[in-house]
């Protein structure tokens, strides 16, 4: 039976969610950030499951209104300082990934604070994806890496990602089926997972359910059975 040990998930929808209740889009942010706590903390219960990968802001996020930008950083920063005790008291590690440079110096600040009072938590690592993308995390690493001497080895590219971790299974909610550039490299062999569900609306019974249909997927990585 297949581990979920490093779980991903692409959390969209939250704007239809709200817009199809007749609400502004930010509160389907908010409603979606009561998600990423329920989840996180159903994941930090299981067995199995070490690390818990989310998407919250892509590098292409920026093209969105002001006003919703500014509201998903404010929703960040507070969602950040309240979750302080619940990641303490589930013993989950705060471990961000992108380039987190392009937030303002406060934001960036709280991103530091709770990576460092979660640091000795050993249980579940909950990465956040903030102004991540996939491509300029590779970028980023090919910079890092261009004058060594010699060959770059997959193993060395890898160490040098923001995420140093293999994804077994990534979930999309909201209907789409696309990356959108999260993880290209460490989700060459993830098992793909799509739900209609909108973001809000997901549960930790369907998260239940996907992982029980996981269990039973036979990976091959390109041998035979
Ligand atoms: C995902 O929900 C959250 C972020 C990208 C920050 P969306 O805001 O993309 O919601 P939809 O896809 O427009 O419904
Ligand atoms: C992906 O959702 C990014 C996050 C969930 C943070 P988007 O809503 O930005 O993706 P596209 O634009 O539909 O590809
Ligand atoms: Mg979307």
């Amino acid at each position: 039976m297949n581990q979920a040990k490093h779980i991903a998930i692409i959390m969209d929808g939250n704007g239809r969610w709200a817009e199809a209740q007749g609400k502004k889009r930010i509160k389907g942010h908010e409603a979606g950030a009561k998600v990423v706590k329920e989840i996180t903390t159903y994941c930090s219960n299981s067995q199995d499951i070490e690390r818990l990968t989310l998407y919250a802001f892509s590098t292409e996020n920026w093209k969105r209104p002001r006003l919703e930008v500014e509201f998903l950083m404010k929703l960040l920063d507070n969602y950040l300082k309240n979750e302080l005790e619940v990641y303490l008291e589930n013993n989950v590690r705060f471990e961000p990934i992108g380039d987190i440079r392009a937030f303002s110096k406060s934001l960036q600040k709280t991103i530091a604070m709770v990576q460092k009072e979660t640091s000795h938590c050993d249980g579940l690592i909950q990465s956040l994806a903030l102004n991540y993308g996939a491509q300029d995390e590779m970028i980023r690493a090919i910079n890092t890496l261009k004058n060594q001497e010699g060959d770059i080895t997959p193993e060395m590219f890898s160490n040098t990602l923001d995420c140093k971790h293999d994804v077994d299974l990534l979930i999309r909610t909201g209907g789409d089926k696309r990356l959108s550039n999260f993880l290209l490299w460490q989700a060459a062999y993830a098992e793909l997972f799509f739900t209609n569900t909108l973001w809000p609306d997901f549960s930790t019974k369907e998260l239940e359910k996907i992982i029980k249909k996981f269990n039973k997927v036979e990976r091959r990585f390109g041998g035979l059975k």
